[in-house]
């Protein structure tokens, strides 16, 4: 039985389970998606599932009852009430999925986790996911300077966030 967690008009967010494995880590090492994000193994989207820090969602679409993506949210413990958005993959895009998904989440960080900030950290060069960020409110706060190494390249990450009443 799948335990939903959230739900909208088009989607559905439940709880990832050990079935879904295949589907995260297949859609983790897409090509249009892996460039975007810092991939986890299996064990350590495993271990997510049962850290009660940490919540590990499908995104299914209510319609056709199939997933199409995942999202991550971290800290849902921290003493300062700052969760972080971890990871969104979609894999149907551009059919406004992302926007509903974050409808939810930002739901989910302040209603039902009392969250204070919400915040995100993406590349530079990823354009498109700051576009909806910003879109959902998230304001830019500046950038951690070439501080990941991925392929032997040094990458830039925007700290994006939103609080709760701004
Ligand atoms: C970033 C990402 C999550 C966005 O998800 P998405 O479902 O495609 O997002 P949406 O469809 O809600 O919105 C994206 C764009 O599609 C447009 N859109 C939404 N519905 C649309 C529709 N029915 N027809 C055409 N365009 C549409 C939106 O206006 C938006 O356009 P914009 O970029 O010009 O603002 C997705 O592209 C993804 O998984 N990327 C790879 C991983 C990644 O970058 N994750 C974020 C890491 S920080």
């Amino acid at each position: 039985m799948k335990k939903i967690l959230e739900k909208s008009k088009r989607i559905i967010l439940r709880f990832t389970e050990n079935k879904d494995i295949d589907f995260v880590i297949k859609t983790e090492s897409n090509p249009h998606n892996a460039p975007f994000i810092v991939p986890w193994t299996k064990q350590q989207h495993k271990d997510a599932f049962l850290n009660k820090d940490i919540l590990h969602l499908i995104v299914d679409d209510k319609l056709t009852n199939k997933s199409v993506g995942y999202v991550i949210l971290a800290g849902l413990k921290n003493p300062n009430h700052s969760i972080e958005f971890m990871r969104i993959v979609i894999t149907k895009k551009k059919k406004g999925y992302g926007q509903e998904t974050i409808g939810l989440i930002k739901k989910i960080a302040f209603e039902k986790f009392k969250a204070h900030r919400l915040w995100l950290d993406v590349k530079v060069k990823n354009h498109i996911a700051q576009r909806l960020y910003e879109s959902q409110g998230f304001i830019k706060e500046g950038v951690l300077r070439e501080c990941l190494l991925s392929n032997n390249k040094y990458d830039s990450l925007v700290i994006m966030s939103l609080l709760k009443n701004k």
